[in-house]
């Protein structure tokens, strides 16, 4: 069943594996949404179920929230927790400074919030989430179901002075009906092709009075852990001079993938 692993999912295996080594008893632990993400909620569980590890877990949706439970973790909002040691998540881009674009689950108005709240932000993913440039991939904007076309119009007419590539505009959709988030809001996907000025595009969007969050997240995270398919992991932290990279094989040490259960 293990073989079967696609190298893609082996990729974010390992990196959701590897990003438990920062994870002790007694933390409270921010939980992403995603694939990767879902990988590591499933590593805590086990490590929850299998080696008496006790910590408090905030997801960053409902998808979460339920699996977190499904495997054993305990689970509290953020109110309860107020601050946490730690959170881990996803992305759908990063770039040298580790700066990213979230969302593309829609759920980077919690993810934001969670990641904010916490002393560090790990975030996990293959290689290809690597980009010199932010803005391949479309930026998520969560927005107010009052009003929405309007505040479109504004997001567009907006993106006329910023420094981007496209400026095409969408809707997202579930089905034939607008996607919903877990706030009760729509998104809008910005399909920038290159963000020049991330900051200012952040700032100026968020001005919109329609517009709730962007899927910018701008130092804030701290350590990228990118898992390859051959089981190789790589870790890039902020406070590394320039950003040093450590390799670690993974399945050197242990043969993690033949832990996985169906
Ligand atoms: C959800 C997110 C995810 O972290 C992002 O979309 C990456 O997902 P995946 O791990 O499935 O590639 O931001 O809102």
């Amino acid at each position: 069943m293990t073989s079967e692993l696609s190298p893609i999912d082996k990729a974010k295996f390992v990196a959701a594996k590897q990003a438990t080594d920062y994870v002790k008893s007694g933390m409270k632990v921010g939980l992403g949404t995603g694939s990767t993400a879902a990988w590591l909620v499933q590593c805590l569980g086990e490590m929850v179920r299998e080696e008496g590890l006790k910590i408090k877990g905030v997801p960053t949706s409902s998808r979460t929230a339920k699996l977190a439970q499904d495997v054993g973790i305990d689970v509290i909002t953020l109110d309860e927790a107020r601050w946490l040691d730690v959170t881990i998540d996803g992305t759908d881009e990063y770039d040298a400074d580790l700066n990213l674009i979230k969302g593309g689950g829609g759920a980077h108005l919690q993810e934001k919030i969670v990641a904010t709240a916490s002393d560090r932000m790990i975030v996990i993913a293959d290689a290809s989430k690597k980009v010199d440039t932010l803005g391949a991939f479309p930026l998520p904007v969560e927005i107010i179901p009052f009003g929405a076309r309007t505040t479109q119009a504004l997001v567009e007419e907006t993106l006329v002075g910023m420094d981007v590539l496209g400026r095409e505009v969408t809707l997202r959709k579930a089905g034939d009906t607008p996607f919903v988030t877990d706030e009760g809001n729509h998104i809008l996907d910005l399909n920038l092709k290159r963000i020049g000025n991330p900051r200012q595009l952040s700032l100026m969007l968020n001005q919109i009075p329609g517009v709730v969050e962007n899927g910018l997240f701008l130092d804030i995270c701290d350590t990228v852990i990118v898992g390859h398919g051959d089981g190789r992991v790589t870790v890039r932290d902020i406070e590394d001079d320039g950003g040093a990279e450590i390799h670690f094989n993974v399945l050197d040490d242990t043969n993690i993938f033949a832990d996985l259960q169906d």
